[in-house]
């Protein structure tokens, strides 16, 4: 672990949603450059954007035809290197999205592949037979399907693709893979960027493609076990990941893996295995449906924080990693619903933003922050399941449609949980053309909460001003590198202990729309608190979504 990723608050920019410079409708490095001083004013210290290389956007921008350039949309070679001085300039750092499991079927190697069945390119990526005349074998892509599509040349032969069918998988048992995406990384980590994350890592080796998954049917199923976390996952990043420490040794190496479990965290991320600093994983927010429709996918119902769910489940993490390496903290991200969208309360949404984001990010690990997630942006509202262009949407409407939802029904459902309606343009200014992002109509629009920048500036209780005050205590010693307990309280409430020296400090969240009466903790000085706080007898009442942080007093 570097001494400079220890304490670093992450701010996570999806770069065509940010904003719009040259008035295209879509954001670009340079409105990103322009707005550095808005995220030096926040605090954060280090920024990631998501995929900014030559892609036909069929998944904006995870399918990469070009690695070398950036995508013309977005810019240029010089907008990104003056984006990384700038950036440097003022202390900060930035990470890269390295799509290291497939590329674009445009990139040159695979239209080679398709031309030259006999090329060198071929190999690049992943072919079978059709089985007695259908699919290879019945496994489902993550975007709906089989993982299987026609070789669109002369042969009979299937390419594998574990996301859209226009992003085959590269075959990384071919060395020269291997060795061509490390070649792309160093370019980068030779152009003075800071980071990597590394996007679907966990999916780089796969299991024999004659296996089917054994449920009976042919109908194409999502089977990770045949597709994450495979043996050679490890070797291969462990030799990706020193080859580019040899010429950058503080690189800093974020791995994604969606499926992880506590322990493959651990292994991910121990030192001394040499691969990621730390690691992204899905499973550390935690959710339950209220009442769900056994007839309809689970995906898209609405869901509630699953407060014990989550306690245990980071419990857990940080038991595992103590000592290892940081969690990583987010509460969003552009593949799943904005936090206000998804946990907020409807009652007390404002003072509910900000307890969770207290009760997370004090924790120990590194905060990620999804763009506008600090003014309270929530997902847009899309008209149209065509809107979401994803075959799993269009599954579920047509399931909730034949159970006898509305068509308003079933849109709500989607708008507030699916991933897309959660990379809209940032709201800089409500009273500015699309909201201060552009002059023109932004690519992806919908309606949307009226929050924004500017208004949120001038109000020294918004939203955007308690995101500075908590990054600036996040920033100090006991909440970087203190360690961390987690009490066992009543329901609802999530207190934990941060430790350093002789420092110590209890942080308590009601997580509720209730009043919780928990027992009073003694000897305790209270640094910062927010919402109804009554001292009783023995005992403190928090009122919905109050929280606190106190110092513990040596006796
Ligand atoms: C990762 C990205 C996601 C993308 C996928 C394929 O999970 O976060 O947005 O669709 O990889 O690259
Ligand atoms: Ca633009």
């Amino acid at each position: 672990m570097g001494s400079w990723h220890t304490n670093q608050v992450i701010y996570q920019i999806y770069p065509k949603s940010f904003q719009d410079s040259n008035n295209d409708g879509i954001g670009d490095l340079r409105g990103i450059i322009e707005r550095i001083p808005y995220l030096k004013s926040l605090g954060v210290t280090t920024i990631w954007l998501n995929p900014i290389y030559v892609s036909p956007q069929v998944d904006n921008g995870y399918d990469v035809s070009n690695y070398y350039t950036i995508d013309d949309k977005l810019g240029s070679m010089a907008d990104m290197e003056v984006l990384i001085q700038r950036l440097h300039e003022q202390g900060m750092y930035l990470i890269m999205d390295f799509v290291m499991n497939h590329t674009s079927d445009q990139h040159p190697w695979f239209k080679d592949a398709v031309q030259n069945p006999k090329g060198l390119y071929r190999d690049y990526y992943l072919w079978a037979n059709s089985k007695d005349g259908g699919y290879p074998n019945n496994w489902g892509s993550f975007f709906g399907g089989s993982v299987w599509s026609r070789d669109p040349g002369k042969t009979k032969q299937y390419y594998f693709h574990l996301f859209d069918s226009h992003m085959p998988d590269l075959n990384w048992n071919n060395p020269e893979v291997r060795n061509s995406m490390l070649e792309i990384a160093k370019y980068w980590v030779n152009k003075g960027i800071d980071g990597l994350r590394l996007d679907a890592f966990i999916h780089i080796d796969k299991a024999d493609f004659d296996q089917n998954v054994p449920n009976g049917s042919d109908e194409p199923v999502v089977a990770e076990e045949f597709y994450a976390h495979l043996p050679k996952v490890q070797p291969y990043l462990k030799q990706f990941c020193s080859q580019l420490r040899a010429i950058k040794p503080d690189l800093f190496i974020i791995g994604e893996a969606a499926s992880a479990s506590p322990e493959l965290l651990a292994e991910y991320s121990r030192p001394t295995n040499g691969e990621c600093d730390a690691v992204i994983t899905f499973r550390s927010l935690v959710d339950k449906i209220p009442q769900p429709d056994s007839e309809l996918p689970l995906t898209y119902q609405p869901k509630q924080l699953d407060v014990e769910g989550m306690k245990q489940q980071l419990a857990t993490i940080e038991a595992k990693l103590a000592g290892i390496s940081l969690p990583v903290l987010y509460w969003s991200n552009h593949d799943m619903a904005r936090l206000a969208s998804r946990y907020a309360s409807k009652c007390y949404r404002l003072q509910s933003l900000k307890c969770l984001a207290t009760m997370l990010y004090l924790q120990r690990g590194i905060p990620i922050i999804y763009y506008g997630e600090e003014i309270g942006m929530d997902n847009l509202k899309l008209d149209q399941p065509i809107d979401f262009n994803d075959l799993t949407v269009t599954d579920f409407y047509g399931k909730a449609m034949q159970q006898g939802y509305t068509h308003s029904e079933v849109m709500q459902m989607l708008n507030q949980t699916h991933k897309i309606p959660a990379r809209g343009s940032m709201r800089w200014n409500q009273q500015q053309n699309n909201a201060g992002f552009s002059e023109h109509t932004p690519w992806l629009s919908g309606e949307t909460h009226f929050v924004d920048v500017a208004t949120e500036e001038d109000d020294a209780d918004s939203l955007l001003n308690f995101y500075r005050s908590l990054i600036k205590i996040k920033r100090t010693e006991l909440f970087t590198s203190g360690t961390e307990i987690i009490k066992n309280t009543p329901q609802g409430i999530y207190q934990f202990v941060r430790r350093l020296g002789k420092s110590a400090v209890v942080v308590t969240c009601n997580l509720t729309d209730q009043s919780i009466e928990i027992p009073m903790i003694k000897n305790t000085s209270t640094r910062f608190a927010e919402g109804k706080i009554r001292m009783l007898e023995d005992a403190v009442s928090y009122g919905p979504w109050a929280f606190t942080i106190k110092d513990i007093l040596e006796d």
